[in-house]
């Protein structure tokens, strides 16, 4: 959720916080603030807003140019409304020790009491603010603060991501993690540390992934680290897998057009080396240890929030009708709390794209207790996900900064494709049959690139239902997922109220809504169930609603039943939801634009969600 970025080296350290902090915004933006250490001084700068806005503040106030040790934080609000106050970061009472924070301190009230009836004074609602208090207060029988850090961690409960700052050691910053993501980036002579690659990576590409329960003490030349208990940990340097390009918006107006457009490329990425057209197979190197288990797995249960659950609903399609293995799809938040029944004879594949959603992590590790299988489908390289799950796939799709996840979703469902292959094939699929399904599968990347063919046609559709108020979204089969995924997109950046339910359903209850300002938007490809979708058209049509059609290039009736049709190529139903979710991503995105909502960055959500 927050960002954090930390800097200490011979660079001037602010334009590389704020830098920093601008990539990290998409992880929230609701106030922003820095620290620095200035003339042996700590000076806290912070305020509610953008990190645009903090830094025109920054300049604004001056001074603390040559500063080459600092931090800095942008927020998503969980404790405390986003104000001045609320802002990162914290301090303690004798303004010496600062606190960036990323999580949620679960047992904060109770050391509040306790710091207050000791003497400390807060400045904020935040659950952040105890720890600085703390700190202070283990500091005095510590002596240094990574001790200070270490003890005071011993009392909290909860989740944290977190960086410590202090004019009493300004050679040093302390990083501890306990459930939220947190890199030590090491450089030349110089480290930061980071929430998120992103904020680094121009500096450097080697980094070291702090685990839960680690703490890190940091300075120029180097950095050590131990758990919480204080035994000494080695810590691994990874190589990054991406560079700054790809964190640019590359002349887009938005990442999330970007994004968008794309899908024909991060499909292949998500195929390529993997696919073997002639042989119909397919190479997981991840899976091919585990593929026996999959096999005789009792089940196979999709675990995932948000955009990834809408993937898993297609998976269990896939899984089940052309892989003939029993699949249920689970919503993480829901399974990690209702005492599942999970056994070793299951398998579980953690979907998500930033591999760090503290819901899809917990379910992991609940069903892992369990002895079941854990797999991971995830994008992030060397995330949390990835890093716990005992074999996986990589969706490959490239660092997706829009918060409104796109191009993710489609390699999501790329790879489900080639696990179902993967192991239809391994259950004795003619090679004749998967031969056919993988020759399609090469074409997906080509037909998508058709599909944004006709990206200005949403535009002006969009324009002419800006000012709606509700849309329905309507499929059946693989496609109901993707008219719940394109209600999700509407409403997360147009703030448009959006209801996706399967077609068949919508007499049994939805069709009460139907009305002249009711734009229903069906995705109708031309498929065994065209005729009883087509029927649902008509009953929409015959109370007057207004219908959007995303059909096939080649369904010559459907222009006659409808308002607007979207075309797309024609492909086997279970790949359909790859392309036919293009254009309902494209119509949000307009719609958007149109209301003039902010696309990257809507109202109240985050990209990563690390709380719960
Ligand atoms: O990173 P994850 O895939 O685990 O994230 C899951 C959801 O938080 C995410 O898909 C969310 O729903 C997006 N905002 C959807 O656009």
């Amino acid at each position: 959720m927050c960002g954090i970025v930390g800097y200490i080296g011979p660079k001037q350290c602010i334009p590389v916080i704020l830098e920093g902090l601008r990539r990290l915004e998409y992880r929230g933006y609701d106030s922003a603030g820095i620290a620095v250490i200035d003339g042996g001084q700590l000076r806290v700068q912070k305020r509610a807003g953008k990190v645009a806005d903090l830094a025109q503040l920054v300049e604004r106030d001056g001074g603390s140019a040559s500063s080459t040790v600092g931090m800095g934080h942008t927020r998503w609000a969980t404790h405390g409304e986003p104000n001045d106050a609320n802002a990162h970061p914290h301090t303690d009472c004798s303004g010496t020790i600062a606190v960036i924070h990323n999580g949620i301190i679960e047992n904060y009230r109770s050391i509040k009491t306790k710091l207050i009836r000791d003497g400390h004074r807060f400045k904020s609602e935040t659950d952040t603010e105890v720890l600085a208090h703390l700190i202070e207060q283990t500091y005095r029988r510590a002596g240094d603060l990574f001790t200070a850090v270490r003890i005071a961690l011993r009392d909290v409960e909860g989740t944290y991501g977190l960086v410590v700052l202090s004019s009493r050691e300004p050679d040093n910053m302390i990083a501890a993690r306990m459930g939220s993501p947190l890199i030590v980036g090491v450089g030349e002579g110089e480290h930061l540390v980071a929430a998120d690659a992103a904020a680094i990576v121009e500096y450097t590409r080697h980094v070291a992934y702090l685990e839960d329960g680690e703490i890190a003490e940091i300075s120029a030349g180097g950095f050590r680290t131990t758990t919480i208990e204080d035994v000494t940990v080695d810590k691994e340097v990874h190589e990054l897998t991406f560079d700054l390009a790809q964190i640019e918006r590359g002349g887009y107006d938005h990442f999330m057009l970007k994004e968008i457009h794309e899908q024909p490329e991060t499909i292949r990425n998500a195929i390529r080396g993997r696919l073997l057209v002639e042989s119909g197979d397919v190479k997981l190197g991840g899976l091919s240890g585990v593929s026996e288990k999959i096999i005789h797995a009792r089940r196979v249960i999709l675990l995932g929030c948000g955009t990834s659950w809408h993937a898993g609903l297609v998976g269990e399609y896939m899984l089940e009708q052309i892989a003939r293995i029993p699949t249920e799809v689970e919503y993480a938040s829901e399974f990690r709390y209702r005492n599942p029944i999970v056994t070793s004879q299951d398998v579980v594949f953690a979907i998500s794209q930033s591999g760090e959603t503290a819901d899809t992590l917990a379910a992991l590790r609940l069903a892992k207790s369990k002895g079941a299988t854990a797999l991971g489908i995830v994008n992030v390289v060397g995330s949390t996900i990835a890093r716990e799950t005992e074999a996986g796939v990589y969706i490959h799709a490239g660092p997706e900064i829009g918060v409104a996840s796109t191009k993710a979703f489609t390699s999501q469902l790329t790879v489900l494709a080639l696990v179902t292959l993967f192991l239809a094939r391994a259950k004795g699929m003619s090679q004749k049959d998967g031969a056919v399904l993988a020759k399609e599968m090469q074409s997906l990347p080509d037909k998508a690139a058709r599909v944004l063919d006709h990206a200005d046609e949403l535009r002006s559709i969009a324009e002419q239902y800006k000012d709606a108020r509700n849309f329905l979204y309507l499929g059946r089969g693989a496609n109901f997922p993707v008219a719940l995924e394109g209600a999700l997109k509407l409403k997360e950046i147009s703030y448009i109220h959006a209801e996706g339910y399967p077609a068949a359903e919508m007499k049994h209850g939805p069709i009460a809504l139907i009305d002249e300002h009711m734009p229903v938007v069906f995705v109708v490809p031309k498929d065994a169930i065209y005729e009883k979708v087509a029927s649902n058209i008509q009953e929409v049509r015959a109370r007057k609603g207004r219908i959007i059609a995303v059909a096939n290039e080649d369904d010559e009736e459907i222009a006659k039943m409808v308002d607007h049709v979207i075309r797309v190529p024609h492909t086997f139903g279970f790949f359909g939801p790859i392309l036919n979710i293009i254009p309902l991503q494209l119509l949000s995105y307009w719609m958007a634009v149109s209301r003039g909502t902010n696309v990257d960055q809507p109202r109240n959500l985050a990209k990563s969600v690390t709380v719960e």
